[in-house]
């Protein structure tokens, strides 16, 4: 069978956790359970979360084979967005640790019905939680121009943006666009062939499933609420997969990291802001070029590290 998933930066990742026999760690992205199986393997309890029941219920059979983890460890199908009501509703008040590895897993990817990847036909879907209304088909068939124009221009940093979106409104006039192929082949009759640029889908693909699965609302919020919940000297390892994502963590961090956020021409302090993180991370860490030819996905991967003051 193929592989759920190959953890990325899995040393470096739960690493910097510096994880502790019977401390309790929360993985926002549980996916395959990559990172989480480490941190029990270190001895750690976990609570982690996955808006995708398939995760769930793979990590749970991966974890049951192994009686060492017994009791160490729930899983649950949620949104990590609700960190506080997740924890309180089971009595946590505080956490050793955390990590988020954001972004699809390589099953969702590889699971051609799951409608996220233009390499092969399936319904489009895209959708991580199965239980949501949202789905690509939606978004593709009810949206309008302007609004599909604006989600492929800004989630998928493309600049034919434009035009996708007023080919896929022309096309859908004719019939319902269903099928990933059709999208891609749309995508295709809007730009030159050009074997440097990477597939031509690619962008607009990611543009669609940042939308459906609402990846980047909250997640500046969802950020904060987990600092807010770890013990001092806790540390919080993030990994993103492109540069949207990305520079919202960098920007939270790096808010949380700094005591005043005042205009810099003010000659005193009147923010108040105090830091409440210390970065260990200052620039993105990346993966080894070893690592990158074992497993190409993880290419385009930043991991960024906090503790908690
Ligand atoms: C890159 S994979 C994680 C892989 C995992 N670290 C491992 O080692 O197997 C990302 C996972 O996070 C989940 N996910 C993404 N955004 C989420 C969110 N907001 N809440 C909960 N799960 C989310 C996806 O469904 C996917 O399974």
């Amino acid at each position: 069978m193929q592989e759920y998933h190959i953890p990325i930066m899995l040393d470096e990742t739960v690493g910097a956790l510096e994880v502790k026999p019977e401390r309790l760690y929360f993985d926002g992205t549980l996916g395959g359970g990559g990172h989480s199986e480490r941190i029990l393997k270190l001895g750690g309890r976990i609570i982690a979360t996955d808006r995708d029941g398939e995760a769930i219920d793979y990590a749970l059979g991966r974890f049951s084979k192994n009686s060492d983890y017994n009791g160490r460890y729930t899983l649950v199908k949620d949104n990590f967005k609700n960190v506080l009501q997740i924890l309180k509703e089971r009595h946590i008040t505080e956490l050793d640790g955390a990590i988020l590895d954001l972004g699809i897993s390589s099953h969702q990817i590889d699971e051609a019905n799951r409608g996220f990847s233009y390499m092969s036909n399936a319904q489009l879907d895209m959708r991580m939680d199965r239980d949501q209304f949202l789905s690509a088909m939606t978004v593709v068939n009810d949206y309008g121009e302007d609004e599909l124009s604006r989600i492929i221009f800004t989630y998928g940093e493309e600049r034919a943006a434009r035009k996708i979106a007023a080919k896929i409104v022309e096309r859908r006039k004719k019939e319902p666009i269903e099928t990933t192929s059709q999208l891609t082949e749309i995508i295709r009759s809007c730009m030159p062939d050009n074997p440097k640029a990477g597939h031509p889908a690619k962008r607009t693909f990611q543009a669609l499933r940042i939308e459906v699965n609402s990846e980047l609302k909250g997640l500046g919020e969802a950020l904060s609420d987990i600092v807010s919940v770890l013990k001092s000297g806790a540390r919080f390892a993030v990994i993103t997969f492109h540069s949207l994502e990305d520079r919202i963590v960098k920007q939270t961090f790096r808010y949380m990291s700094t005591d005043c956020v005042c205009d810099k021409s003010l000659p005193i302090c009147v923010c108040g802001h105090k830091a409440t993180v210390k970065q260990i991370s200052h620039k993105g860490i990346k993966p080894t070029e070893k690592e990158i030819s074992a497993n190409s996905r993880s290419k385009s991967a930043t991991l960024r590290i906090v503790e908690k003051l």
